[in-house]
């Protein structure tokens, strides 16, 4: 790649052409939001007036830009990619997408988060296109307090989705459980026993300050620690080596002879910025580079103003080199500045 004067003061040179950000981490995991749509309305993802403002269909970016992103991104080191949303299998014609970001063929690791409200219909594409792994976002095993939560009631189309990822070879599949006291904390041990009894991986997320919703409080917030003081009594909490696919959780097997594994995201208790290796990609084309830090870069701009690759890589670049250290959320909040507002929608978790 030749050294060229950068539209964003980031010149690309040979040395510095792979996704290296100014603390040391190599950036290799990007995150795309497809679209801001969703067939849930989860009760931390909308505002409690109702109602999140949809972006117009020409405000995503295109299959085809998207693809240009992806390959620039892939010609610098990215190897894995993670579609999210909103709900991503709302997307039109998704599947042509995946079918196209298969083809690429540095790139060896597709992944998809979910609601899991149409993966009986889809599944078997997915694992045919080659998607590597499934998460299900599932707040609740209760069909009720599921339609309370998510304002759908449709739990057993989304188990029915589950055991069809499951059965067309999906493993693991991986369920992501916000935990919010007073929500759905008393469900803690159920969730556990699942990753006992079955060969699911079961992660509780800490519940983030981020979104729309502004019904994250101290109160609704449980920690990681708090979560596996609870678990306790169910038996034993053996570590399990982190392995490549795990991501940011910390891994455990409750007891010896459990089928799955037992999961703890603690993006607010135990940070893991000094590892993260991650750039998202929000649905309306904006860089963010910190999940729980609000700068973004405009790359659908660049994108529309009729851009070269070699522009989209120094955009990439440039996002990537501003990537912070470290959040500092519970200084945030402490200091009173409040959470994030970029929507979960639209970033994609
Ligand atoms: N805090 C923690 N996790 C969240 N998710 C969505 N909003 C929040 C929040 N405020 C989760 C979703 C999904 C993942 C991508 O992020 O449930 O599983």
């Amino acid at each position: 790649m030749p050294a060229s004067k950068s539209v964003t003061g980031t010149a690309l040179s040979p040395e510095n052409s792979v996704l290296t950000d100014l603390f040391d981490r190599t950036i290799s995991y990007l995150r795309l939001s497809l679209t801001d749509r969703c067939n849930l309305k989860c009760l931390y993802c909308v505002p409690e007036e109702g109602g999140l403002p949809k972006l117009e269909q020409e405000d995503l970016l295109s299959y085809e830009e998207l693809l240009r992103v992806v390959r620039a991104a892939v010609s610098m080191g990215m190897t894995k990619l993670r579609l999210t949303g909103g709900e991503p299998l709302v997307r039109r014609n998704v599947m042509d997408f995946v079918n196209q970001l298969a083809a690429i063929k540095q790139l060896r690791d597709i992944r998809i988060t979910t609601n899991g409200v149409l993966l009986s219909r889809y599944a078997e594409d997915l694992r045919a296109a080659g998607i590597s792994k499934i998460n299900i976002s599932l707040d609740s095993l209760q069909p009720e307090r599921f339609a309370r939560i998510t304002g759908a009631d449709c739990f057993a189309q989304v188990w029915q989705g589950i055991e069809k990822a499951r059965s067309v070879g999906f493993a693991p599949v991986k369920l992501n459980m916000v935990v919010m006291r007073g929500v759905n904390d008393d469900e803690l041990a159920d969730f556990a026993r699942l990753s006992r009894d079955t060969e699911l991986h079961v992660r509780f997320i800490e519940f983030m300050p981020i979104g729309a919703s502004s019904r994250w409080s101290k109160d609704t917030y449980v920690s990681s620690d708090e979560i596996k003081a609870r678990l306790y009594d169910l038996g034993e909490l053996i570590p399990v080596h982190r392995s490549e696919t795990d991501g940011p959780a910390s891994m455990f097997r409750l007891g010896a002879e459990a089928k799955g594994k037992l999961g703890f995201i603690s993006p607010l208790s135990h940070h893991f910025c000094d590892r993260c290796n991650r750039l998202r990609l929000t649905s309306e084309g904006m860089l963010r580079a910190c999940l729980l830090h609000d700068a973004e870069t405009d790359l659908r701009a660049v994108l529309r103003r009729g851009c070269t690759d070699e522009e989209i890589r120094e955009t990439l670049l440039a996002a990537v080199r501003s990537k912070p250290q470290g959040h500092r959320m519970e200084e945030r909040l402490r200091e009173q500045e409040g959470g994030c507002h970029g929507r979960m929608s639209r970033i994609g978790g």
